[in-house]
């Protein structure tokens, strides 16, 4: 007899439309879609395109409606500020109403873009849903990227309009944001009409007349607005990630698919009920902070928790332990980092010990691999349930997981566990053929991808087929490589491309490296990343100066990497730049960065018989000791 969790994918299997008309019946459309999926001219799948909803009224309205108004919606919890705050689902519809007003007095009425560059405070939630409200496009760019980056992504996405902040406050300083956006706009082609800006207590930034508005202001005067129904194919945001290449790709989330995925995995993959508390220790800025700290623990009526703060050092190791008592979290969702900075500073977890955590049913883990001793140390520590989940920017929620709603699964050590009602996961060889259990391949998932997964990317669907779809005809390329054993489980074993995972962010070593070689100096350059203990990797790169460059490698190292901090961020994290005097190439030319990693890593190295001269690794080496 098949479990729980078997029976509810063989459902999914056998009937995949059938199964998501069930679940998308659970939400309040204003017109409930008859058809589960479509395939546009482009051959794009598109989920209940035929329903009418509004998002903003199912993470709001909806709750207030059927009398849970007074709930606690979201919780404001800010080390860095010294502030705690918050919302009952009314006080959050009623502002979020206000700001939508302020909005359509500006012009944004559905399908506008609208860019919002906020630091971790209630009004960038607001101007989330403000915008899900109007039927508006929002884009949110995490606050640690640079101007350029910001620029970037205003030319793809064409905003109206951007919302913003006075500045962001990390753990030793504030940054201010305002002269980051007027150089962002001054850096991108498209011009944009306004931007409201909420004025910070820590710094005051100057407004240009006409153009920029004060956000407290702008909502003394303005009128609260209902909701605007959409399709259910309308986009509901778009959010960049790093690709392999210096432009980032706008991925697209459509309302209707994204409803019905965050309803159904509030429930299956997280446990949760309504009216219990979920913290996703991450950022809005990712998807993490999309997906689980704005839509779907309010679609779900849950309470969330939006913290501005650090694991360590906002003050100390025991942060995340004193926020589970002080609002009773039931459940936990970070990047294993966290807990790796958190190991590092206190390994007896002492804070843990400190705080009454009884609240706490299990910690989710995803972003990154789950290291094998982090898993161990958490578990043993906190006898908790530690479940490891794999997801992307681009389907928007996990493709694996513990499907704890459905059946508590047995943990594997390294493994995400089993795929989650919806993903066909199928790992193919070289040739597109499936692999053997155990054996390692590249994971795809068979199309179509389930409700609330990309359909395309921003203004790009040719970007889209090539970077996903062309390679395996009727799959989606993951970028990831793995295997799944005997039992079923999924192993993630990293990427197959040029990305790499920073402390749970994703970059592209790429787009580094069209930066390291636009310096006058560098003849040709490598960027890889290597493993850390506390961010998992870093990047590092290898330069060659040209022959006639005549100063010193110290300062173009030290240049570039504040090239690389101005351009694309501090959270670039690119601080070990080495001079070398060439690179290992095959003999078409393609560096081997696999080979510079393993070789830093001290891993053994897998040198291609394509190399000519494999003394080479030996050379760089000597230089790097060196050092
Ligand atoms: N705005 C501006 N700058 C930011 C920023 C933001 N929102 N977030 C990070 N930065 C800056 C940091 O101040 C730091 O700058 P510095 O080089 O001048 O010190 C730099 O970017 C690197 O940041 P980070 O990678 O976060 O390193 P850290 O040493 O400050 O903190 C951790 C390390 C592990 C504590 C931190 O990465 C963390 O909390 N990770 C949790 C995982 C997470 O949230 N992942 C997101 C996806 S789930
Ligand atoms: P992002 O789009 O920023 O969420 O990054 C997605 C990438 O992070 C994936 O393609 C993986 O490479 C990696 N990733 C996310 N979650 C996991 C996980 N649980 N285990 C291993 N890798 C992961």
């Amino acid at each position: 007899m098949l479990g729980p969790y078997k029976q509810q994918y063989e459902s999914f299997k056998q009937n995949p439309a059938q199964f998501w008309l069930e679940q998308a019946k659970r939400l309040p459309w204003y017109k409930k879609p008859e058809h589960a999926y479509t395939q546009d001219t482009d051959g794009l799948y598109h989920w209940f395109d035929d329903g009418q909803l509004n998002t903003c009224f199912l993470a709001l309205d909806q709750h207030v409606i059927a009398g849970f108004g007074e709930q606690t919606a979201l919780i404001y919890d800010s080390p860095v500020t010294n502030t705690q705050q918050k919302y009952s689902y009314y006080q959050l519809q009623q502002e979020v109403a206000k700001f939508a007003g302020v909005m359509q007095s500006l012009g944004v009425s559905k399908g506008d873009r609208v860019v919002i560059y906020m630091p971790m405070i209630p009004q960038a939630v607001i101007g989330m849903l403000a915008c899900a409200r109007l039927g508006a496009i929002h884009s949110v760019v995490f606050g640690g990227f640079a101007a350029h980056e910001l620029a970037i992504r205003i030319d793809d996405a064409k905003p109206k309009l951007i919302l913003s902040a006075s500045c962001g406050v990390e753990i030793d300083s504030v940054i201010e944001y305002k002269p980051l956006i007027d150089h962002a706009i001054a850096l991108a082609n498209h011009k944009i009409d306004h931007c409201v800006i909420y004025q910070r207590e820590q710094v005051a930034a100057t407004l240009i007349p006409l153009r920029d508005i004060n956000w407290d202001e702008a909502m003394q005067t303005a009128t609260a607005v209902e909701p605007v129904p959409v399709s259910g194919s309308d986009p509901l945001y778009i959010l960049y990630t790093s690709g392999t290449t210096g432009t980032p790709k706008g991925v697209v989330r459509e309302n209707g698919g994204h409803g019905v995925a965050m309803h159904y995995s509030m429930e299956t993959v997280y446990g949760m009920q309504p009216g219990d508390v979920f913290w996703a220790a991450s950022d809005i800025g990712w998807v993490v902070g999309h997906s689980y700290i704005v839509y779907a623990p309010l679609i779900y009526r849950c309470t969330t928790i939006l913290y501005e703060g650090k694991p360590v050092r906002t003050p100390d190791a025991s942060a995340f332990w004193r926020v589970v008592e002080q609002y009773q979290v039931n459940a936990l969702f970070t990047a294993p980092t966290a807990f790796r900075a958190i190991k590092k500073e206190d390994p007896n977890a002492e804070g843990f010990k400190q705080y009454n955590t009884r609240s706490l049913k299990r910690i989710f883990l995803a972003g990154e691999r789950l290291d094998p001793p982090t898993y161990s140390w958490l578990k043993e520590k906190t006898k908790l349930p530690i479940l490891d989940h794999w997801w992307q920017t681009e389907t928007g929620w996990a493709i694996a997981c513990n499907p704890v709603g459905i059946e508590e699964l047995v943990t594997k050590p390294g493994s995400s566990t089993v795929p989650t009602p919806g993903f066909d996961v199928q790992i193919l060889n070289m040739q597109g053929k499936q692999c053997a259990p155990n054996e390692q391949g590249v994971v795809a998932i068979k199309l179509p991808l389930p409700p609330g997964c990309l359909p395309t990317i921003w203004q790009n669907t040719a970007r889209f087929k090539t970077g996903y779809l062309t390679q395996y005809p009727g799959y989606y390329l993951s970028g990831d490589g793995g295997y799944i054993d005997d039992d079923g489980y999924l192993f993630i074993m990293g990427r197959t491309d040029d990305v790499i995972n920073v402390a749970g962010h994703r970059l592209s070593t790429g787009e580094m490296e069209e930066i390291v070689a636009s310096h006058p100096a560098v003849a040709e350059c490598a960027v890889f990343g290597v493993t850390d203990t506390l961010k998992g990797q870093l990047p590092m790169a290898m330069i060659v100066l040209k022959n006639d460059f005549t100063g010193s490698p110290t300062d173009v190292e030290q240049a570039l990497v504040q090239t690389v901090r101005n351009q694309i961020g501090a959270i670039a994290c690119l601080k070990t730049i080495v001079s070398v005097e060439r690179l290992p190439k095959t003999r078409s030319g393609k560096i081997l960065r696999k080979n510079l990693r393993q070789l830093v890593d001290g891993d053994e190295l897998q040198i291609p018989s394509t190399i000519d001269d494999a003394g080479i690794f030996e050379e760089i080496n000597q230089q790097l000791t060196l050092r």
